[in-house]
């Protein structure tokens, strides 16, 4: 580097306008980089206000229609669909039945929406099991359960998801997934990888949009917060198996992990802007401790300039009047 100092260089020049921002600001967010996570409850009419996630809802069939062109509309880069099923069974069964929720209503946005955004849907056992955990347990209460994945992968697939978010942690989910679909002739359909999602305090508002029935924690399959090394050998699997996409979650927590995983990869890197960031901004923003809008905007951008291409956040519909 060249030995300037001030005044000959005085930084502030290029702060000075608005225009002047605008044209040196290194990073964008677009609202076509953002996927607005969905819920779909089973036996709803009418929409359902999540209290934890003020401005989400559990969606009726017919609600989450309209819902999900209002997003289009809005343009939006993605939709992630999650089902909440009325009856749960230990081995989460409603998620293979071509009749469960989640596969009837990726049907119904497929056929609203089609191809003019990229439907992707949960693959994960957690909202559909009894006991809330994302697979399957073993009689020793271990959580593991790759065929299930497989089959729902293929349900997903038959209903028109043109992409699948494996969620569950488990390891081999993705390789479990992609064979599945390779073998039914469905190479086209495409998987984000929740490579590195972490045990985290920040997913409390999910439990209750999803109205999760967990005991207990996810220790023993989601990665420790301690841990950024080993998010680089969940990325090497995950890209081994076939990722297309690969994930962090959450984001603002994980940011030196969202830059590690893009200064590595070749495939598009995405962050979850998890239940709890979200809260936490709405609820801070309720009592006017900070401008909302302006700390909407602040995290996106902090997420993307991390080196994320892609954000999924409850935001996601709202960013286009915002940017
Ligand atoms: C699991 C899943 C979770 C979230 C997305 N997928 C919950 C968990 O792992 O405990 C959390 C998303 C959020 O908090 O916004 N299917």
């Amino acid at each position: 580097m060249t030995k300037v100092g001030f005044p000959d260089v005085r930084p502030r020049r290029l702060r000075s306008t608005p225009a002047l921002r605008r044209l040196a600001a290194e990073t964008h967010v677009q609202p076509s980089q953002m996927i607005l996570p969905m819920f779909v409850r089973e036996g709803l009419t009418e929409p359902r206000p999540i209290s934890s996630l003020p401005g989400v809802f559990q969606h009726s069939r017919d609600s989450l229609r309209k819902a999900a062109v209002d997003a289009v509309n809005s343009g939006v880069g993605g939709l992630m669909l999650f089902g909440v099923p009325a009856e749960r069974d230990p081995e989460g069964s409603a998620g293979v039945d071509p009749n469960g929720i989640l596969n009837v209503a990726i049907r119904d946005v497929v056929a609203e929406v089609g191809d003019a955004t990229v439907v992707m849907s949960d693959l994960c056992l957690d909202e559909f099991t009894s006991h809330g955990h994302c697979g399957v347990l073993a009689p020793d209460g271990t959580v593991a359960t790759l065929a299930v994945y497989a089959e729902m992968a293929l349900a997903q697939a038959d209903a028109g998801a043109h992409m699948l978010g494996p969620s569950g942690m488990m390891d081999g989910q993705v390789g479990v997934a992609r064979r599945a679909l390779d073998k039914a002739g469905r190479t086209d359909v495409a998987i984000l990888a929740y490579t590195a999602k972490y045990a985290s305090a920040f997913f409390g508002p999910f439990r209750e949009a999803v109205e999760s029935a967990l005991e207990g924690d996810r220790k023993t399959y989601q990665m420790d917060p301690a841990n950024a090394r080993e998010a680089l050998l969940e990325l090497e699997l995950d890209i081994a198996e076939g990722a297309d996409i690969v994930m962090v979650k959450p984001a603002l927590p994980y940011l030196d992990i969202v830059r590690r995983v893009a200064d590595t990869v070749n495939v598009p890197v995405a962050a979850y802007q998890v239940s709890g960031e979200y809260a936490m901004v709405e609820a801070a923003a309720a009592n006017g401790w900070i401008d909302r809008e302006r700390a909407i905007v602040e995290t996106l951008t902090s997420i993307r300039r991390a080196g994320a291409e892609m954000i999924l956040t409850y935001w996601a519909a709202e960013v286009s009047r915002l940017v």
